[in-house]
């Protein structure tokens, strides 16, 4: 396999690059987990465990996998038999492809939740039910209602795919993060100004160790693993289309950067308001979709607020799909293209709507309990795609990753690809500590933290 064989797509600047990874990074994951897995675990102690993470393992996992992209200019499937010359590392890139086959089921059907609150803000009915746990209820327990909107999901997120990577991503990512980050510190100011907003602000930035357990610690780094899109190789896939002279470690630390700041952003949104009402921040996944609109409906200008909290929402959650789609799309391409039936991006993209048609609809009727039969054991596809995804495949991707980088890559091609024809000694420094948590501080800590996690479950 020969790097140069096929004219590769690629993105056309290096802000491009970073807004697409910044689009993959900010999602639902940070807006509609994070707060209410902090609410659940405490508030300030989880944020503080939750940004070690990001620093321990979140940037060292970011450079990996853009290291690896970068340096084989492949998808998940080719990238890791390009740079070790066999096809012995190539079940990373398998696992990578069924793990985010099981993520984009469930994904899309939250994706279909949001786009459904949007259209009913637009059209003012998001408060005509009885009250808003009657409408999540309603919306949660009707199948084919959140089949037709995960559909539509699918529906905008590929035509997004549809076009070159440069076209489609790049250029729209460029112009809905800025937007994106811009209606929240919008949102932000307005929350800190309700009366009695003090009070969440000291639940969100004040840390109380009592709570701390190996559990929260798991809960932790599996939060900053989903939410820096980190595991599943999506950015190894945009990895492969980083421009040249990209600096790796400077994007890494600008896509951890303003990840975490989104979710202290949407902290900052949620607990506030939430404290103001007199809500209980502990609410669980239905803090935005039940808690948050009812915190709306007591605030003057209601249904902007609502507009607008959803609209972002859609956009953060489209523009991650999107991301978990490319890997999808180009591992399809890459894997059938010396095939007889090769696939080009087109009718890649269609094999991936197909594929995750089925999944989501799965997440979707299983979890509405209808028909009952589509359910494992007494759990729904839903909380198992997000279970074994999350829990088990991801930290897995990353320690495989990790592995793979630390021991096996060439340290050559890892100095080439970070010191970016720099040879300061300060490029020098930070490569060879680069080496030392890849090789022993990550594969321990994630294996630790996970046996540790599972073991406090039993
Ligand atoms: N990071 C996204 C979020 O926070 C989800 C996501 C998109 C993702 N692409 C990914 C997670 C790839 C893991 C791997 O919502």
């Amino acid at each position: 396999m020969q790097k140069e064989e096929k004219s590769a797509p690629s993105f056309t600047s290096k802000v491009g690059l970073v807004m697409a990874a910044v689009g993959s990074a900010v999602g639902l994951g940070n807006i509609w987990k994070f707060p209410y897995i902090a609410g659940q675990n405490g508030g300030g102690a989880f944020l503080l465990i939750y940004l070690l993470c990001v620093l321990l393992f979140g940037l060292p996992l970011l450079i990996t996998e853009f290291t690896i992209g970068k340096h084989s200019g492949r998808s998940v499937y080719g990238a890791f038999s390009v740079i070790r010359n066999n096809n012995r590392w190539q079940w990373i890139g398998w696992l990578c492809m069924l793990a985010t086959i099981l993520v984009m089921g469930f994904y899309t059907v939250v994706t279909g939740w949001c786009i459904n609150y949007l259209i009913d803000a637009i059209s003012n009915t998001l408060y005509s039910s009885s009250d808003l746990t009657a409408h999540f209820t309603e919306l949660s327990s009707n199948g084919p209602r959140m089949f037709g909107y995960s559909i539509l999901a699918l529906a905008l997120t590929s035509v997004v795919l549809w076009f070159d990577v440069n076209k489609g991503i790049e250029r729209l990512s460029k112009i809905l993060m800025p937007l994106l980050l811009i209606m929240m510190i919008f949102m932000a100011i307005r929350v800190l100004m309700l009366p009695g907003s003090n009070v969440g602000m000291r639940f969100f930035f004040e840390a109380d160790f009592s709570k701390l357990s190996p559990k929260v610690i798991l809960d932790a780094m599996g939060q900053c693993f989903f939410s820096l899109s980190i595991g599943l190789g999506a950015l190894i896939t945009y990895g492969a289309y980083m421009p040249k002279h990209q600096n790796i470690i400077a994007t890494s630390v600008q896509v951890a950067v303003l990840d975490s700041l989104v979710a202290i952003l949407a902290g900052l949104i949620i607990f506030p308001a939430v404290f103001a009402f007199g809500v209980d921040p502990a609410e669980g996944p239905q803090l935005a979709f039940v808690v948050l609109p009812s915190v709306f409906e007591q605030m003057s200008l209601s249904s902007l607020s609502s507009i607008m909290f959803f609209g972002l929402l859609c956009i953060a959650a489209i523009t991650s799909m999107i991301s978990l789609m490319e890997v999808l799309v180009a591992f399809l391409t890459e894997a059938t293209a010396q095939k007889k039936h090769s696939l080009d991006r087109h009718k890649a993209v269609l094999l991936a709507v197909v594929i995750c048609v089925v999944t989501s609809s799965l997440c979707a009727f299983s979890l509405s309990g209808t028909p009952e039969w589509l359910k494992i054991g007494d759990k729904d596809f839903f909380t198992v795609f997000d279970t074994v995804a999350s829990n088990f495949l991801m930290p897995l991707g990353a320690l495989s990753m990790a592995i793979f980088i630390g021991w096996f890559m060439p340290e050559s091609a890892i100095k080439q690809e970070l010191r970016n024809g720099n040879r300061s000694t300060i490029h020098y420094a930070l490569g060879f500590l680069f080496m030392q948590i890849v090789r022993y501080f990550v594969p321990i800590a994630i294996v630790a933290i996970f046996l540790n996690g599972v073991l406090s479950l039993i």
